[in-house]
């Protein structure tokens, strides 16, 4: 039988790890890439999800958060901290609960999907909440990761993005090379340069023919790339992405321009399409974070930028059951109840 180890053991080989090294793993990695006939009949491209919210968190940083956590632990005991949108929390709370050591997440005030603040809770973290934005958070972690007791795994600790680049090997197995376009949402600006290393380490390995073209999507009140300079008072509706001033800045520059990409925004209206879209016809629901890069696509493909024939791969960053409340808007819901039996229920379903 075969079992998915994580992403440390199955991809050792290609990531700093010592022999020796305690592995803090929770299976993450081993994402389904699922192909999205819906998106490829309207791009005329072959279009995959990499669904990232099957980790064992519900996102993609459960792949970075496996190597920072084994490394916070090989050196003895420290503070697993972090600034956080939610899901970097979600998944530090988890990881260091499972390696037996604190941890204490400062979060943006009332700006946190509920399913992510339970998921801190439930893990036995800490919550600071600031008056403040991701930005400000980031800047006082920075600080306090200074001291020796204190372990910073936001994605400045290289070892995130050393986790995170297994997310390109994974795509390149299932596909037997690079696709020629990868999408994904940009906030921090942590996963597209994570991506972008994969897919080189990969090419200089032999494993890919090419690396893909690399586009990034941003939310419009949270588009530094696309405006060329940090944004004071980020705002979006994408939560996880409400982020200003991102600390990858020169990587992510790095990865589009070396890649010929693009990093173009979406407004909030067509993130929340996006999301409807890929949940009623792709079956795949994920948070309005995610679906910025589909709509992402979407809007390039409208705008004829998608070549004939190309294979895409969208990563779909986190899971939609992190923030129902978002998904559902307005939606009430209140079923209606009927009584226990075959007539009331085929009457309620038209089928009487
Ligand atoms: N999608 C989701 C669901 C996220 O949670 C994040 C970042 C991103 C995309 C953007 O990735 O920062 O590497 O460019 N969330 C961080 C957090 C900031 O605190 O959970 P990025």
């Amino acid at each position: 039988a075969h079992q998915w180890r994580g992403v440390i053991n199955e991809y050792a080989q290609y990531l700093p790890i010592e022999p020796g090294d305690p592995v803090v793993t929770l299976g993450e990695g081993g994402t389904p890439l699922v192909e999205a006939p819906a998106l490829s009949e309207r791009t005329g491209a072959t279009v995959y999800l990499k669904v990232e919210g099957a980790n064992p968190t519900g996102s993609f940083k459960d792949r970075g958060m496996t190597m920072a956590v084994s490394k916070v632990a090989a050196g003895g005991r420290a503070l697993v901290l972090c600034a956080s949108t939610g899901n970097t929390s979600a998944s530090a709370a988890a990881y260091a609960a499972r390696a037996g050591l604190p941890c204490a997440v400062v979060l943006p005030a009332g700006k946190i999907a509920a399913g992510k603040l339970a998921q801190a809770i439930v893990h036995g973290a800490t919550l600071v909440s600031l008056e403040g934005n991701f930005d400000d958070g980031l800047r006082v972690v920075r600080e306090l990761g200074r001291r020796e007791d204190v372990a910073l795994v936001n994605s400045v600790n290289p070892y995130r993005l050393q986790g995170q680049k297994t997310a390109a090997f994974e795509i390149v197995d299932a596909l037997g090379d690079a696709p020629t376009i990868h999408v994904l949402p940009v906030g921090n600006a942590g996963n597209i340069s994570a991506y972008w290393m994969g897919y080189r380490e990969y090419l200089a390995a032999g494993r890919s023919s090419r690396t893909p073209v690399m586009w990034g999507v941003q939310a419009d009140g949270s588009a530094p790339f696309v405006k060329g300079e940090p944004v004071e008072n980020p705002e979006t509706i994408a939560t996880a992405i409400r982020i200003g001033n991102p600390a990858s800045w020169d990587l992510a520059v790095a990865a589009r321009e070396e890649s010929g990409g693009r990093i173009d925004a979406v407004s909030d209206a067509e993130i929340l399409d996006a999301q409807a879209l890929v949940s009623r016809e792709v079956g795949v629901f994920v948070e309005p974070a995610s679906a910025a890069s589909v709509a992402g696509l979407l809007a390039r493909a409208a705008a004829g930028d998608v070549p004939a024939g190309a294979t895409i791969v969208c990563t779909v960053t986190g899971n939609g059951l992190k923030d129902t409340a978002t998904a559902l808007g307005s939606t009430p819901i209140d079923p209606v109840v009927v009584p226990a039996t075959t007539v009331a229920v085929a009457e309620a379903l038209g089928l009487a």
